[in-house]
């Protein structure tokens, strides 16, 4: 695992480079590549995509059905992908990490499941326009019997304790489904705080962590989510694992949501039991490869260490927002109080127009620069800010100050090009 490189700039002043880059073999295959684009997914280590070929060649069977031994070896690596992330985010029990392919499958799991246990009938959801398409779409689907609560952020993008205090004494909400991080303003909010707030109302919560989970240490038995959900493709892992976490006793009170093979104990021809939790969530062949490259990932950053990770990418961030802020031609698309690494924004002309956001990332493309445009699937949001879409620039643990200097750069160009400034 490579440290980090400092050099000294004209200043004096250490710049933070290279932490971690040549751990992706991406970066050695594209050496002018400047990444920007992790909150979409993240580059993968080559430790990763080792740990998938070793299990490919050495381990590789269906899981939890097999009795011989190359059967048997891959249902200790599946299994153990379970208890790593139980580890990663110190749940209580390994039961409680239920795998899913990918985070939208998660949120449809509970809003199919939830409606025939813990919601019933007339129960009330409430969501912030802050959320993913993932957690905004299953609610809506919901909202006959469901009345739903859309929570809007101030023109920051913050949303307070305050608010959430205020939705609970208005409304009988039994469901708050709230980001962790917003994908387009990156705005922290403060999960735990909103978690004591439901409860003390009856209320469950449940977590979107897709954004967080890469970025800043997870410890649900100290956020006291009901459930939370993260994917591993953010997490450096591989596509299609991802995990739906709930507690224990709340999980049990579940149906199934998919049926079939590997969830049941007894199947007649009039009727079949199930098994308990993870195991009546996780029907069907489920992602074996991808779990060997889950636990991979999760002893890649288990070993630099969450919190290290988070204090580098304070940093870098605060130095990005810097840099778009000094530059008067960019409109941030929200600018909370607390942020992570995630950064929507658009570039304006003098007269206050702005440039199309697919614009501005072809042209940034064209110079090696990989940046996401679009609505990032929060129309909602993008609604809220009166805008169609905006550039978006989000850090990972390989990226450095030489990717900010040369978003810098790029952003200038295009600037000057489209006469910006
Ligand atoms: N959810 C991912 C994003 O925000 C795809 O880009």
């Amino acid at each position: 695992m490579n440290k980090s490189l400092n050099t000294i700039n004209d200043n004096m002043t250490p710049k933070i480079q290279h932490q971690y880059r040549d751990d992706f073999a991406v970066f050695s295959n594209k050496p002018d590549l400047v990444f920007l684009d992790s909150a979409a997914s993240a580059q993968k280590p080559r430790i990763v995509m080792q740990a998938m070929l070793e299990m490919a060649e050495n381990s590789y069977a269906n899981v939890h059905r097999g009795q011989y031994g190359l059967s048997i070896d891959a249902t200790n690596i599946y299994e153990q992908a379970r208890q790593d992330m139980q580890g990663f985010i110190n749940a209580k029990s390994k039961d409680e990490i239920i795998f899913t392919r990918n985070a939208t499958e998660s949120f449809n799991l509970l809003s199919h499941c939830l409606p025939h246990s813990l919601l019933k009938t007339g129960d009330e959801i409430a969501i912030t326009r802050l959320e993913h398409h993932s957690n905004f779409v299953p609610w809506l689907r919901l909202k006959n019997a469901h009345p739903l609560h859309v929570i809007a952020p101030d023109a920051n993008g913050n949303i307070t304790e305050a608010q959430i205090e205020q939705l609970f004494a208005e409304h009988p909400i039994k469901l708050l489904s709230i980001t962790h991080i917003s994908n387009v303003c990156g705005t922290l909010l403060p999960i735990k705080r909103f978690a004591e707030i439901a409860h003390q109302h009856g209320a469950y919560i449940l977590v979107d962590g897709a954004q967080a989970a890469p970025h800043v240490p997870l410890d649900m038995q100290d956020l006291d989510a009901d459930f939370y959900i993260l994917t591993g493709h953010k997490l450096y892992a591989p596509n299609a694992i991802a995990v739906l976490y709930g507690k224990y006793h709340l999980l049990e009170t579940l149906p199934p949501f998919i049926s079939g093979g590997g969830m049941v104990d007894r199947v007649t021809e009039t009727e079949a039991n199930f098994l308990p939790p993870p195991t009546r969530f996780e029907a069907g062949t489920p992602p074996i490869m991808e779990a060997a490259g889950l636990s991979a990932a999760i002893d890649y950053l288990n070993a630099i260490g969450m919190e290290t990770i988070k204090n580098a990418e304070q940093k870098l961030t605060q130095i990005l927002h810097d840099m778009l802020m000094q530059k008067p031609y960019i409109a941030l698309v929200g600018n909370p109080e607390h942020r992570a690494c995630v950064f929507g924004f658009n570039m304006q002309r003098k007269d206050g127009t702005l440039i199309a956001a697919h614009d501005v990332a072809t042209l940034l493309d064209e110079q090696n620069i990989a940046v996401r445009a679009g609505h990032h699937c929060a129309q909602p949001l993008m609604n809220h800010f009166g805008i169609n879409g905006c550039v978006r620039a989000s850090l990972g643990i390989y990226n450095d100050e030489n990717d900010i200097d040369r978003l810098s750069d790029g952003l200038d160009k295009i600037a000057k090009m489209l006469r910006a400034i």
